[in-house]
């Protein structure tokens, strides 16, 4: 795979996609063609493939051709969703960027092709650079970079940048959600106009689409072909896709800024965050492509992700030294790794009222300090972790009556409250000096070896500094340097991105994190459709998956051990449950769960995620498969009940067609349990077919009740 380059065309190819840039003419790039890979071309069949990509002109239309570039410009005569708006005290308002130098080569780590260009609008006083990469994963990203070259300043209003899709591409599919229901689908025809997804939380938000997808009708997980785009940000962002009458579809994101909020003072520069889109057959082509991109970044977690017990569940505020002992005790009995100590441990938390931003131990609760719990979690062979949630302050507190002025906030009132909290304004050199100072303090004084890294509200009215300027983009900013710095002064230390669950899951936190908590919702029927979603970025190392109590404590919902554990099976396995008021046999059955997850966790964690297309709505089937295709596990989940009893046959996708393979239930979840006296033949005996028969045609999958599942190992012979 290469680059073809001439006369101003480049082919770049990685991982079956194809990226054909026309960068022609000097005006800035064009996508001819993003998607399948169209195998080596020569100079000529590129100019030939964009000289049949010109459309005529039409009647009541520009006199000219409109091209369409990465950055699209009203210049061009395109009237769509702007790339570039901003204005100079009004002038200035529309450019038309020249290319002064383009490079095309070899990347580095996970990028395989990279190329950038210089552009400037000297009319303007405007340099525009941009960078366009194709992963070996083969996902696109692009990002710019626009600097005032002028005198005066420049307002930036939003700099956005844009993918094309065919118009076979006739459905989008996006996800939404809210707190303990993130990444609900959404389903539609793709129609003229703007479908806008347009987030101003100031986090990421637990209704975020983490993939904005466009495809051929009816696309499912493996058959269908399927364009997506993110936006890697955790900040205000803009995802679209967008129609038009003249026949182009596009996809587009980027940073959505507020009134003012970037202002660029003759000399300074605006970066965008790394926009990224991902082509496959079927969506889990192209998931996969974010899977491979991530796992190939140097700092991805390269260790066996630890059996992690976190303390929220099971005693949420109520923290005391024997009763944590007694839980790590039963957790380190049941084969967990990590201990995580969750919020209540710091100055005057004794609820979710005060507290937080007091990053001090309660020496109330814990007149030692947290060392007798720490030594006594390293005692028993455990990590131990810390939650904290840095960003933010409760009016009763210590720091808030110390700062009052250190609260993002703007003419002269405080935001609401949100779980009785405000936000500090990381903006202001003071406050970022003291988190840094005292999150380096305790992860130094604890030797933490994981932070839980939480961030509980959305940002309202944030105002920075003395003026309460808008503030969102230097928070962001402002964060992910306090993490990054945080880093460096602790190499080993891991970091999950919490943030109410699942509101802060991006590509740009996880350029600093080492995993997500997947949501608060830990039921799990819904961390089923949840787990399922966020799989649409992220591979399962990364998805924190915690088994509950029997009971779950935000649905009332009760669950079988073996439907929260197998559901559990496909993260990175965690518990969340006192289990000091557990029973024995409680006890050995999660036992079991979790040294199945340590057997499994090689494959699981480095592994193709494949999701089967089941006619029954109500039958999922979902599992992994080994890079080597040697072996797959498969999760068949009965979500509801079925209209079809026996349910008929299900196909395991992703197996290698040549080799056959011996299909086996695979313990502890090789117990369909259903309301019927027989049991399915080939269940006991197992069965041996093709990988390609497997894939096709399928096997009869067991009656089960709803919300239950089993599990089933194929293994090439
Ligand atoms: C929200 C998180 O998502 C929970 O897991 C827990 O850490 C609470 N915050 C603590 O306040």
């Amino acid at each position: 795979m290469g680059v073809g380059h001439s006369h101003g065309y480049l082919h770049l190819r990685s991982a079956r996609t194809s990226l054909v840039l026309d960068c022609t003419g000097g005006l800035l790039p064009r996508i001819v063609h993003w998607g399948a890979d169209l195998g080596a071309l020569g100079d000529e069949a590129l100019a030939a493939l964009a000289g049949a990509d010109e459309p005529q002109i039409m009647s009541s239309t520009l006199d000219v051709r409109v091209p369409v570039a990465v950055l699209p410009e009203l210049s061009a005569g395109w009237l769509g969703t702007p790339g570039l708006t901003g204005h100079r005290d009004g002038r200035d308002f529309s450019t038309a960027f020249t290319v002064r130098a383009l490079e095309a080569g070899a990347g580095e780590g996970p990028v395989r092709h990279r190329v950038t260009v210089e552009a400037a609008d000297e009319h303007a006083g405007l340099a525009l650079g941009l960078e366009i990469e194709l992963t070996r994963s083969g996902l696109v990203r692009l990002r710019a970079a626009l600097t005032n070259d002028g005198d005066d300043p420049y307002t930036l209003d939003g700099l956005l940048l844009t993918l094309p899709v065919p118009s076979h591409a006739t459905e989008l599919l996006d996800l939404t959600g809210r707190h303990l229901r993130e990444r609900i689908p959404q389903r539609h025809e793709f129609t003229l106009g703007t479908h806008l997804r347009e987030n101003r939380r100031g986090r990421t938000g637990a209704d975020a689409t983490l993939v904005q997808a466009a495809g051929e009708g009816g696309f499912g997980f493996r058959t269908g072909e399927v364009w997506g785009l993110h936006v890697g940000w955790s900040g205000n962002h803009r995802s679209f896709a967008e129609r038009t009458p003249a026949g182009v579809s596009l996809l587009g994101g980027g940073e959505a800024l507020l009134p003012g909020e970037v202002r660029l003072a003759p000399g300074d520069t605006y970066e965008t965050p790394w926009t990224y889109g991902s082509y496959g057959r079927g969506l889990d082509e192209l998931a996969g492509r974010f899977h491979g991109f991530l796992r190939d970044r140097p700092h991805h977690p390269r260790t066996p992700r630890p059996v992690t017990l976190n303390t929220w569940e099971a005693v949420y505020f109520q923290q005391d030294l024997d009763k944590l002992k007694a839980l790590a005790d039963a957790a380190a009995d049941v084969g967990a790794e990590r201990f995580v100590l969750d919020d209540g441990w710091f100055g005057g938390r004794r609820d979710d009222r005060a507290g937080l931003g007091d990053w001090y131990v309660d020496k109330d609760v814990w007149p030692d300090g947290l060392h007798p719990l720490a030594a006594h979690v390293r005692g028993l062979g455990m990590e131990f972790g810390l939650w904290v949630e840095p960003e933010m302050v409760n009016p009763d507190s210590d720091l808030a009556r110390a700062h009052p002025e250190w609260i993002l906030s703007t003419g002269g009132r405080t935001p609401p409250l949100a779980r009785h909290q405000q936000v500090l304004d990381l903006g202001r050199p003071e406050a970022y000096a003291y988190l840094l100072e005292r999150l380096d303090a305790l992860v130094a004084e604890y030797a933490v070896g994981y932070l839980k890294w939480d961030h509980n509200r959305d940002l309202v009215e944030a105002g920075t500094g003395p003026a309460g300027v808008a503030g969102v983009h230097a928070q962001t900013v402002a964060v992910y340097r306090l993490i990054d710095e945080l880093r460096a002064r602790h190499p080993g230390l891991e970091i999950e991105s919490c943030s109410s669950g699942g509101a802060r899951i991006d590509l740009g936190i996880l350029e600093r994190t080492d995993r997500v908590w997947t949501s608060d919702c830990i039921d799990a029927l819904e961390r089923q459709q949840i787990q399922r979603w966020t799989g649409m970025l992220l591979p399962p190392e990364l998805m924190g998956a915690h088994v509950g109590a029997p009971v779950s404590q935000t649905t009332g919902r009760s669950h079988t051990l073996d439907f929260r554990a197998g559901t559990a099976l496909f993260g990175h396995f965690g518990i969340e449950w006192d289990l000091t008021g557990a029973g024995p046999r409680e006890r050995a059955g999660l036992a079991a769960w979790i040294a199945a997850y340590k057997e499994l966790r090689p494959l699981l964690h480095g592994g193709t995620v494949v999701r089967g297309d089941h006619p029954d709505p109500a039958l999922w089937v979902h599992g992994v498969v080994a890079p080597d295709r040697s072996r797959g596990v498969y999760a068949l989940v009965r979500m509801a009940t079925g209209v079809q009893a026996p349910p008929g046959r299900v196909r395991l996708p992703g197996l290698d067609g040549t080799s056959t393979y011996r299909l086996t239930p695979l313990a502890p979840g090789d117990r369909p349990q259903a309301f019927t006296g027989s049991r399915l033949p080939w269940w006991d005996s197992g069965v041996e077919l093709p990988g390609r028969v497997l894939s096709a045609v399928g096997v009869q999958a067991p009656a089960l009740h709803p919300e239950s599942l089993v599990l089933i190992e194929a293994r090439r012979l």
